[in-house]
């Protein structure tokens, strides 16, 4: 179980309590915007379903993924996690909170994250699909040694559109 607290930040399983702050900061459209699982507008019955889910996930005995919050404050102002934990594979996802943007957090929580998973958990691959125009997204990646491994054209569907995105990866 990864559960860390760093200078500015923690990161924890997910509590039902955290149903406020989440949809506080994740009903935002800069944040809908760049990724692909989640809803806008994002309703306190969307959280509360996403934390049941992961906490469904946690108590199975090879969860498909962990979610964990980053909590900053005392509150749940974002989340990283994996999904499609499958063999020695995985994806890794983010948001955060738009006031808490360019404050290196996330760059931060994606290096205790991506350690956990390949030393811990032992897995060999952790992929990212980025929009081409996510450079804030990219630059994360990059500095927490993800590498560029191509573009993958017409790959998402988003809001009546198809978006090409940057297929990024850490491999061990
Ligand atoms: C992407 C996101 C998680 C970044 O979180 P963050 O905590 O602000 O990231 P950091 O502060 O660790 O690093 C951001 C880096 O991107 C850079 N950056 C920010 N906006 C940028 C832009 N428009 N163009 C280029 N670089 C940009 C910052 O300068 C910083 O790099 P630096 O340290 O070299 O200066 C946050 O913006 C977010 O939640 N966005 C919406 C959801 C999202 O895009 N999720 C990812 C889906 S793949």
């Amino acid at each position: 179980m990864l559960e860390v607290t760093a200078r500015d930040f923690k990161l924890r399983h997910f509590r039902q309590g955290d149903a406020d702050a989440i949809v506080k900061y994740a009903n935002n459209r800069k944040i809908y915007r760049p990724t692909m699982e989640m809803p806008y507008p994002f309703k306190r019955r969307d959280a509360v379903e996403w934390i049941e889910q992961n906490r469904a996930e946690k108590a199975r005995k090879h969860p498909g993924m962990l979610s964990l919050a980053i909590v900053v404050d005392g509150e749940a102002a974002g989340c990283i996690g994996l999904s499609d934990i499958e063999g020695h594979k995985a994806a890794v996802g983010y948001w955060l909170a738009e006031e808490l943007w360019g404050r290196g957090i996330m760059t931060r929580a994606l290096k205790l994250t991506t350690r956990y998973a390949l030393n811990d958990m032992g897995l060999r691959r952790l992929c990212a699909h980025v929009f081409l125009f996510n450079r804030a997204s990219m630059r994360v990646l990059e500095k927490g040694s993800f590498k560029r491994e191509g573009i993958l054209r017409k790959e998402t569907e988003k809001d009546g559109r198809l978006y090409d995105m940057v297929l990024y990866a850490k491999v061990r």
